[in-house]
């Protein structure tokens, strides 16, 4: 397994609608294995593909004792949308409110092409729908409106998280603080 580096924002593949996956063998695998590894060396909840520079529909999680992996994932989410604090590993440091619904049905495939069927609520479907914007190319900080935007927009724009110096110090940050729903978040 391989821990792979985290893009972050400003990078134009988590801005691109992520392909379907056909092939299912040895490779998606490994890419599943990395891709966990990845989110814990990162204390994150959650992993979108895209994240570490695959345009593929998958994304990994692990959140309140629920883990595992989904490719493919159909999403419906309903009930009532309460606004709760959220980062995201590639947009390191910041951390915002963002209404979700609370309930949410997820429908994919494993690594083997098996269907998957998972409910869920609370954090997990916040989780499902903030990996599930990652493979549309959207950002949770799209979701800000009004004075929360234009906050968050100043502070990315200062980070300048293209710069190699600051990607190093972003992703140090990301590790320690802002996981996606992590203690460090508020
Ligand atoms: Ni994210």
């Amino acid at each position: 397994m391989s821990i792979l580096s985290v893009r972050l924002i400003g990078d134009p593949v988590l801005r691109t609608v992520a392909l379907p996956v056909t092939d299912f063998g040895p490779e998606l695998a490994k890419l599943i294995d990395d891709m966990n590894q990845t989110m814990h060396n990162v204390k994150g909840v959650g992993l979108a593909a895209p994240q570490i520079g695959v345009s593929k529909r998958i994304f990994t999680y692990a959140i309140e004792g629920h883990e595992g992996h989904i490719i493919n994932p159909v999403l419906e989410s309903s009930d009532f949308a309460p606004s709760e604090p959220e980062g995201c590993l590639s947009v390191p440091g910041l951390g915002f409110s963002i209404e979700r619904p609370r309930q949410a049905v997820v429908r994919g495939v494993d690594v083997n092409g098996d269907p998957l069927v998972i409910e869920a609520s609370g954090l997990l479907a916040k989780v499902f729908q903030h990996e599930y914007d990652h493979l549309e190319g959207k950002l949770y900080v799209d979701h800000l409106r009004g004075e929360d935007k234009k906050t968050a927009m100043r502070a990315i724009r200062a980070a300048s998280y293209q710069d190699v110096t600051a990607q190093t110090i972003a992703t140090r940050i990301g590790s320690v603080g802002s996981a996606f729903g992590g203690r460090n978040n508020q």
